[in-house]
């Protein structure tokens, strides 16, 4: 096992709680070190910006995933509220347009916050017949590779997007441009919502640079052990 690859924290579990104790219970269970732990929708919209603070206070990075989607006034000023707290990264919805993303990119920068943003292409529990159905012609791919260079060209430090996905976005966009990857399952797991899924080692090998793991390590019997077992699969060191 490589200690140093070990040590990076490339897994962000989601934490998907509607209380604050349940949320600070797992974040005490798991470890900083190990992991950066993302505050989503449910937990954000249950306890607000407390739960960030608590979080930040037991040593962790926070990515914020309220997948910001409004017009470009309403998100740039919110996005400066949320870099505000200091959290890792944020992301909005590359389906509001350039205008907004390129707005938000440069409102942190001139800003001089830290906060990483991303932009999310077309959500993991969406398939092709689905996109079909809310009016999209692309596939998945061909629509998340449209929206990656939107996001790219807007100035975005990266998008959210299926393991599916990542190795053409590598191939076409070269600079450093952070691939964020929801949609992990181990062979034994339950797929749950998630369809465009892939195991922790086939996203590694596609070049997926971080992972967002909820339910296979939160409702596991051991979530440690579990966030341990996907960590050592992702960074092939089994
Ligand atoms: O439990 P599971 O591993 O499916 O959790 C995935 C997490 O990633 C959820 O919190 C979900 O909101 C988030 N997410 C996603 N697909 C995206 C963006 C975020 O599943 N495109």
């Amino acid at each position: 096992m490589s200690s140093n690859n070990y040590e990076i924290p490339h897994i962000i579990v989601a934490l998907d709680y509607n209380k604050e104790n349940k949320a600070l219970d797992m974040a005490k269970i798991l470890d900083p070190s190990l992991c950066i732990l993302k505050v989503g929708l449910e937990l954000y919209v249950s306890c607000g910006p407390k739960i960030v603070n608590a979080l930040h206070k037991l040593g962790y990075k926070i990515f914020l995933d309220l997948k910001f989607h409004d017009i470009k006034n309403t998100v740039i000023k919110s996005s400066l509220v949320a870099a505000d707290l200091g959290v890792w990264m944020i992301n909005v919805h590359s389906s509001g347009g350039v205008e907004m993303m390129s707005g938000v990119a440069n409102t942190i920068k001139e800003n001089n916050y830290s906060t990483l943003v991303t932009g999310v292409t077309v959500l993991t529990s969406l398939d092709n017949d689905d996109i079909k159905t809310i009016g999209y012609s692309n596939n998945t791919k061909d629509q998340v590779m449209k929206m990656a260079a939107l996001c790219y060209d807007s100035g975005l430090n990266g998008i959210v997007c299926s393991a599916h996905e990542v190795k053409n976005i590598k191939n076409e966009i070269k600079d450093n441009f952070i691939c964020v990857c929801p949609g992990i399952r181990r062979t034994e797991d339950n797929k749950d919502d998630q369809k465009r899924i892939m195991t922790p080692a086939m996203a590694a090998n596609n070049g997926a640079d971080y992972i967002v793991v909820g339910r296979p390590i939160t409702n596991s019997k051991n979530p440690l052990k579990s966030l341990i077992k996907i960590k050592k699969e992702f960074n092939n060191t089994l």
